[in-house]
């Protein structure tokens, strides 16, 4: 992928729009992920018709769907996307992201993720972002909490994971709170 493709990098990761011609690494990292991925996220088989579906949702002004690869090879190493966003005096939007099996524990999601933050407050011209996540998850809080987000509350019944229905912690961020902290960003 050219370099050109890029929207922002820090010191290792890149982040780029995802692409039609990414499909067969990502569903190659999904397949090698797919115990640690169904924990959190439920059975998600990445099927053509899948990613084609949310290819369409992230042609939306609604929805945002990013990679964030290496920047020494181009390698995928996470995935982070922005939905439901809702503009006019909102502003805002709801924060997924993803590692790897062989990619988890390196850092490279604090930093890319940080990076989707700050492009989220810069060109994509969002106030605020949210992230919902499971108590048990703590790898994600962890993440979350290293990114400057604020936990604000706690929902009940939030999402229907693996057959029953998750309670999330919500946490979220905004550009003012980002300003505050420093994550060696370039664009
Ligand atoms: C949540 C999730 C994205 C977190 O990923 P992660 O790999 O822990 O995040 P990072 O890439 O930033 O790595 C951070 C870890 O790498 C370690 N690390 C190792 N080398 C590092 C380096 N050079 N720089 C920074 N951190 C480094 C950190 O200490 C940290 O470990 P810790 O959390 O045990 O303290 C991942 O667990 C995941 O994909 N889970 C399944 C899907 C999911 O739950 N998504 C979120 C739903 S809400």
């Amino acid at each position: 992928m050219a370099a050109t493709d890029y929207l922002v990098h820090g010191p290792r990761v890149a982040v780029r729009r995802v692409h039609r011609q990414d499909y067969a690494e990502l569903s190659a990292l999904r397949r090698e992920s797919a115990e640690m991925l169904r924990r959190w996220l439920g059975a998600r088989e990445m099927t053509v018709d899948a990613f084609e579906s949310s290819l369409e949702r992230f042609e939306q002004p609604t929805h945002e769907g990013f990679v964030l690869c290496l920047r020494t090879t181009g390698a995928i190493v996470g995935g982070a996307n922005i939905n439901n966003i809702v503009r006019g005096s909102l502003q805002c939007g709801t924060l997924g992201y993803t590692a790897y099996a062989s990619t988890t524990g390196f850092g490279y999601l604090t930093e890319g993720v940080g990076l989707v933050v700050r492009y989220a407050f810069g060109p994509l011209g969002l106030h605020r972002l949210e992230a919902n996540i499971q108590p048990e998850n703590t790898s994600s809080l962890r993440l979350v909490e290293r990114l400057g987000f604020r936990r604000e509350g706690y929902s009940a019944a939030f999402q229907f994971i693996n057959g029953a229905w998750r309670d999330h912690e919500r946490w979220a961020v905004t550009a003012e709170a980002v300003g505050r902290t420093s994550h060696g960003v370039e664009r």
